[in-house]
């Protein structure tokens, strides 16, 4: 059986910065309060023109690069996100296409702040089963589109990012170990943008009544956080036959400084286990557990060989884990083929040709009859 390596990795997050100062000048909140609640000291946010998609194309080409391996070469694309550019296409096609990834297939999935766990165990159950050798998975979020900014208890958690892994195919021992994936749709409404859907498709009343915007209560998702985060780790180790002596590392969900803190005092583990970046990001839902890994591995804290575990929570309910050893690329740098700037125009071109192609062909075949 072939074992699914993390190859390679990538983060993309907007430029612009909001910090818990800004916030005090929109809602009545202060820096204090957010930092000694939360944790967070500043968020991303889109501008116009950023989406979902653009900021997980950044990540996903930064990616590629890491992995030395052309879009011409995934099989599959997953990406996972609560905030896509549209409920469809979805927003891996629109990144498909951007790439280049002529040969993937491609699709979204949704398991909210929990759905990078989720899309990165599906994506390595296809390649252990032999179906396919390399995917890409997609964490992205522009979760300020969904943000009311006049609501306090949610406005200052949320951020916009996205992050991506590549995983490959290789009989090399390593890469995922095990995952588990839980789910409690009872508590669906603690965490909702009630119309945004088939049940309450978004009105002229459903705008004015806030009801396209995130709907939380704060104190119910925070109690569920803290109880899922120590069980769901403790169960992926459980799977994978390890013991918390044997890992390194455990990236969590980057929702709030005081669910890590409670998970690690139930895991009776130091904090400085945990990675924790959400201090300048926020909580970026699905993103926010690839960019952790992301800027960790950068920083060389998280080095080949070193075993994670990955845990999340968030709406739906959701909650999950994921064991790996970390490896890193399987060819060798040297051998650089990854040019992000042509495969960039190439995926232009063709995109361009497959829809005059289209047109022709709707000539040819007459249009509408
Ligand atoms: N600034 C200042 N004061 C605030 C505030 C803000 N942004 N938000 C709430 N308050 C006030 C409340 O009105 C309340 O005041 P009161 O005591 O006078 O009534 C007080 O601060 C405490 O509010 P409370 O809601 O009890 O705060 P909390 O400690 O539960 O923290 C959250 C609120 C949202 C930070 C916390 O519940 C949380 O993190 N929940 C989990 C959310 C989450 O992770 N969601 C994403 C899941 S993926």
């Amino acid at each position: 059986m072939p074992n699914a390596h993390i190859t390679g990795w990538g983060m993309s997050v907007p430029d612009t910065i909001l910090t818990n100062d800004d916030l005090s000048k929109m809602v009545d909140t202060n820096d204090a309060w957010i930092r000694e609640r939360t944790g967070i000291r500043q968020r991303h946010i889109v501008r116009p023109g950023e989406t979902a998609s653009s900021l997980g194309l950044e990540a996903s080409f930064k990616a590629l690069e890491v992995a030395n391996l052309a879009p011409t070469e995934l099989d599959l694309i997953i990406c996972s996100s609560s905030s896509p550019d549209y409920v469809f296409p979805a927003t891996a096609c629109l990144i498909q296409d951007r790439l280049g990834a002529t040969k993937a297939g491609a699709f979204d999935i949704l398991a909210a702040c929990s759905g990078f766990i989720f899309a990165m165990n599906m994506a390595a159950q296809s390649i252990r089963s032999g179906a396919i050798k390399n995917a890409l998975v997609i964490g992205t979020e522009a979760m300020s589109r969904y943000v009311n900014w006049q609501d306090r208890g949610t406005c200052i958690l949320f951020g916009d990012g996205a992050g991506a892994f590549i995983l490959q195919a290789s009989e090399t021992p390593g890469g995922v170990i095990s995952a588990v994936m839980h789910s409690d749709g009872s508590g669906g409404d603690l965490l909702i943008i009630p119309a945004s859907g088939s049940a309450m498709t978004p009105t002229e009343a459903t705008v004015r009544e806030g009801r396209h915007q995130i709907h939380m209560d704060g104190k119910e998702v925070y109690r569920f956080a803290t109880k899922v985060m120590a069980s769901a780790t403790l169960e992926v180790l459980k799977k994978s036959n390890l013991s918390l002596d044997d890992i390194q590392w455990i990236v969590p969900h980057q929702a709030n400084y005081r669910i890590i803190e409670a998970a690690a005092r139930g895991l009776k583990l130091p904090i400085d286990r945990f990675i924790i970046n959400l201090q300048d990001y926020g909580n970026t839902s699905t993103a926010s557990i690839p960019i952790a890994t992301v800027e960790a591995v950068q920083k060389g804290q998280i080095k080949p060989g070193n075993k994670i575990v990955f845990v999340g929570f968030g709406g739906g309910l959701t909650w999950g884990a994921l064991s790996a050893e970390w490896t890193g690329p399987l060819t060798a740098s040297s051998a650089h083929k990854i040019h992000p700037e042509r495969y960039r125009v190439r995926a232009r071109l063709r995109s361009i040709w497959h829809r005059i192609g289209r047109f022709i062909e709707g000539l040819i075949w007459g249009r509408g009859s």
